[in-house]
């Protein structure tokens, strides 16, 4: 697929093609979030594009936005294979990639190139640390971050800070403690950037820890958070062999997603921009979200599973529903079940 996107998106005539098949626009669905317009408020969530190759044809097929990445500072191969896992069953992949990518010197340079030629779609990076025999102590990691932030700042509509990759040898020493977030936020802080900031949060943590995590970044320039990355929870999962490693994604993150979204709506308001990820299928899951406190909606197991014309599907299906039930926009659907 990302070959295809690769290929086809330097070809003018099948992208036209492309944008007049599957391209559905509405004003209903068009929203500013963060002080930014977005034609529509879905976008692919970060890890499948990781080194922008599909940015054209994404934009031609109607999505709002896009993110990059996760990429590094170093370039960086990933786990040793198999990185992925189909499960069908739960319409669910396991993904256990650890970050591979071409490095953010290359990846923001391609995507600052692709954000200039977009017609209609917003393009966002995300920044991860390196998963790599390099890594050190905590102050190498922020440094890390760091690099990769200084080479986005002002080369993207939006930043999206992961600190909740799953699947690295160095852990997740971000969101061990709030102490460590502090400090990776407050050297963050340091950089001038002129475009808004998300953070990538954890879906596993307890609320009270979650909510701690919260309250360190309101006090940063941050923005918005991202809620959130892959379900560690295998819970009646059972006949998943137990030596498969890695995240779930899809289906098992839809309801624990639309919790964390709902909890953290109600406690902040409107002090951070949600885009809301996990398992969104369907244009009613995309609306639950929205209705939980999403401004901002990202998929990619169902972009997988589903086809390309997903977009067209959850575009039309959530301006039908908002449209149902009285709403003039996304964003009075905002929150309002909160
Ligand atoms: C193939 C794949 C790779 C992913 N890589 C990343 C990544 O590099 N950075 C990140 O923040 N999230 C990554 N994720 C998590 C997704 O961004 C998303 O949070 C998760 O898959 C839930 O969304 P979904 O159910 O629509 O797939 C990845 C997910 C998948 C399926």
């Amino acid at each position: 697929m990302i070959r295809f996107c690769q290929i086809t998106g330097k070809m003018p005539p099948l992208m036209w093609l492309c944008r007049t098949m599957l391209n559905y626009t509405d004003p209903i669905l068009e929203t500013n979030v963060m002080g930014i317009n977005f034609a529509n408020p879905f976008g692919l969530s970060a890890g499948l594009d990781k080194n922008c190759d599909m940015a054209a044809v994404l934009d031609h097929a109607g999505f709002g936005f896009e993110t990059v990445g996760s990429t590094t500072s170093r370039p960086c191969a990933g786990n040793p294979r198999p990185w992925f896992h189909r499960l069908p069953e739960y319409d669910s992949m396991m993904v256990h990639v650890g970050l591979a990518n071409d490095g953010s010197d290359v990846v923001i340079e391609r995507a600052e190139d692709a954000w200039r030629r977009t017609q209609s779609m917003q393009l966002s990076v995300s920044i991860a640390r390196t998963n790599d025999d390099q890594v050190g102590d905590l102050n190498e990691g922020i440094e890390d971050y760091c690099i990769s932030m200084e080479r986005a700042a002002g080369r993207t509509a939006m930043v999206e800070v992961n600190v909740s990759c799953p699947n690295t040898t160095v852990g997740e020493p971000f969101t061990e403690s709030a102490e460590n977030l502090d400090k990776l936020f407050a050297a963050l802080d340091r950089i001038e950037r002129p475009q808004p900031t998300l953070v990538k949060m954890p879906l596993n943590k307890p609320w009270p820890q979650f909510k701690e995590f919260l309250d360190v970044l309101a006090a940063h320039n941050v923005q918005g958070v991202t809620i959130a990355n892959l379900q560690k929870d295998r819970t009646g999962l059972d006949d998943i062999p137990k030596d498969w490693l890695g995240g779930l994604s899809g289906g098992p993150c839809t309801v624990a997603s639309t919790e964390l979204i709902r909890r953290t709506y109600a406690e902040y308001g409107d002090r951070f921009a949600i885009a809301g990820v996990g398992g969104v299928f369907t244009p009613e899951q995309a609306y639950e979200k929205i209705r939980a406190g999403s401004s901002l909606i990202m998929f990619i197991s169902s972009l997988m599973y589903r086809g390309p014309q997903q977009i067209t599907v959850l575009k039309r299906g959530l301006a039908k529903l908002l449209r149902r039930d009285g709403f003039g926009s996304v964003a009075e659907a905002v929150g309002v079940d909160a």
